[in-house]
């Protein structure tokens, strides 16, 4: 067996023991076979390099597992100890960085259990007694999925105060708003902000949905089919503050619906924010010039010394791609597995583990980036305040005097038309229309447009006022709900 496959780029590894010969080099599985396996079989099937992420879950899972052998007798109170001390001190091994992998530990679980034999002697022996690795996978991957999708809805919350913050500040500074990329009605800034940010309560939401799903104990399936053993699996699931515990051990091992789950939301998280980053490369173009970039959240070029780029943006366009990859990627690899435990299943975390911290990546990074970046009241209000953004007011100002909207949007249509083939101005012909007049033409000055969007949920200061009191509110309900989860 080569040395190639020994994972060199984490941190939580130590120096090879001086070459000496080990007790534990030998597979799992040695027992039934005569050869050892081939090395391209091992650099095939090897997990370590990225399952080695899961080695405090792993522990936690083992020491859960432990004393539920010890609680039902089937290891004494002397073996439970001397195990539980050597999965502290692999814990201690692992966080100072000298735990020693070596090249025959096929993945995190042969790791932990073969070290823990070493340090523990006969006792450790009995550890694996009643589990497989079956369940042990899908135990740790559901503590990692319980803990990483809290921490990934934290600074999705971060963001979301980020948004808040910003939208507040930007008082009643106005934007045009857009449908087909078109200029169509003028909003606060506060309120296109705040577009984005309720969005992201959905995805919160969904994170903590999702979580409740996945909370769910898998420990005691054992490799498909559960026990003869007396094992106690509500036990072992209480131990690891599990809400609940499989009923049934064939969908236990095989069921991966956790992550696909967590990456859907992952990646419709991914997809908001590439829709605001989106945002961020149009409005950051000289030809719209809504905002400017901070010098530290956006990147020069190599040759054209002019270049300010909004690549954050840019690559979280990039990484929402790769997380559809990855959720259509795991649901392919499940679409055809019979049940129970299939090694395809392995191939869940790489996808899985890297959607997690890409999007944190890209979470932080556009918290900085929308924390950092000015607005250019000016170049948004000018936008905003061309007179046909008003149309629809001069349609609706007709309405409120009796005529039917559809006269009134061909009425005003009509006088677009007009304004744009003769190059007269709007106001003009809107003061000279009898139907109209002075006061209708008042609609179309500056900023006036915005004011009127007063209806509930509406673009207008009125309404984003209250909307900014119940952003805050909810914020602030899911923080608690996230502290308590
Ligand atoms: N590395 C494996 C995985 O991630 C662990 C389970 C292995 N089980 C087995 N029967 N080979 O799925």
């Amino acid at each position: 067996m080569t040395n190639q496959n020994m994972p060199t780029n984490e941190p939580h590894r130590g120096e090879p023991e001086g070459g000496e010969a080990h007790p534990a080099a030998a597979p799992l599985w040695h027992g039934r076979f005569e050869q050892g396996p081939s090395d391209e079989l091992w650099a095939f099937t090897v997990s370590l390099p990225f399952d080695r992420r899961l080695w405090l879950d792993d522990i936690t899972g083992s020491r859960a597992h432990v004393k539920g052998l010890a609680k039902v007798k089937l290891i004494s109170a002397a073996e439970e100890a001397a195990v539980l001390d050597a999965l502290d001190q692999v814990e201690r091994e692992m966080r100072s960085g000298s735990f020693t992998f070596l090249a025959t530990d096929e993945d995190i679980h042969t790791a932990v259990e073969r070290r823990v034999t070493e340090i523990a002697g006969p006792p450790g022996a009995k550890l694996h007694t009643g589990r497989s690795r079956n369940d042990q996978v899908a135990t740790d991957l559901r503590l990692y999925t319980r803990r990483e999708l809290i921490d990934v809805a934290r600074r999705v919350t971060v963001l979301q105060r980020t948004l808040l913050h910003r939208a507040k500040e930007a008082g009643e500074t106005y934007v045009p708003g857009y449908t087909h990329l078109q200029r169509a009605q003028p909003v606060l800034l506060a309120h296109h902000l705040l577009a984005h940010g309720w969005a992201l309560f959905r995805d919160v939401d969904r994170l903590l949905d999702a979580r409740r799903r996945a909370d769910v104990s898998p420990l005691g399936a054992g490799a498909l089919a559960g026990s003869s053993l007396p094992l106690d699996p509500r036990f072992t699931a209480n131990e690891l503050g599990f809400a609940r515990v499989f009923d049934n051990s064939l969908d236990a091992v095989s069921d991966r619906d956790f992550v696909a789950e967590s990456l859907f939301c992952c990646t419709l998280l991914a997809v908001h924010l590439s829709r605001v980053a989106e945002e961020i490369v149009i409005w950051s173009s000289e030809e719209v010039g809504f905002i400017r970039l901070d010098d530290r959240y956006s990147t020069g070029s190599s040759m054209m010394p002019q270049k300010k780029n909004p690549d954050i943006a840019e690559l979280t366009r990039a990484k929402a791609a790769r997380l559809i990859g990855h959720l259509t990627g795991v649901l392919a690899m499940l679409k055809g597995l019979p049940l129970a435990y299939n090694r395809d299943l392995q191939e869940d975390k790489e996808p899985f583990f890297d959607a997690v911290d890409q999007l944190k990546l890209a979470l932080s990074a556009m918290n900085g980036m929308i924390d950092t970046l000015r607005f250019d009241r000016k170049r948004m209000e000018a936008a905003a305040d061309s007179p046909y953004l008003a149309a629809t007011d001069l349609a609706e100002w007709l309405v409120g005097r009796g005529t039917p909207f559809r006269d009134a949007h061909a009425l005003v249509g009509a006088l677009v038309r007009d304004s744009l083939e003769r190059n007269v101005g709007l106001p003009e012909l809107v003061a000279a229309h009898p139907l109209l007049g002075e006061e209708a033409a008042a609609l179309c000055a500056p900023g006036q447009a915005v004011q009127r969007r007063s209806s509930p949920g509406a673009g207008g200061p009125v309404q984003v006022a209250k909307q900014l009191v119940k952003f805050q509110k909810q914020l602030d309900t899911t923080m608690t709900r996230l502290q308590d989860a």
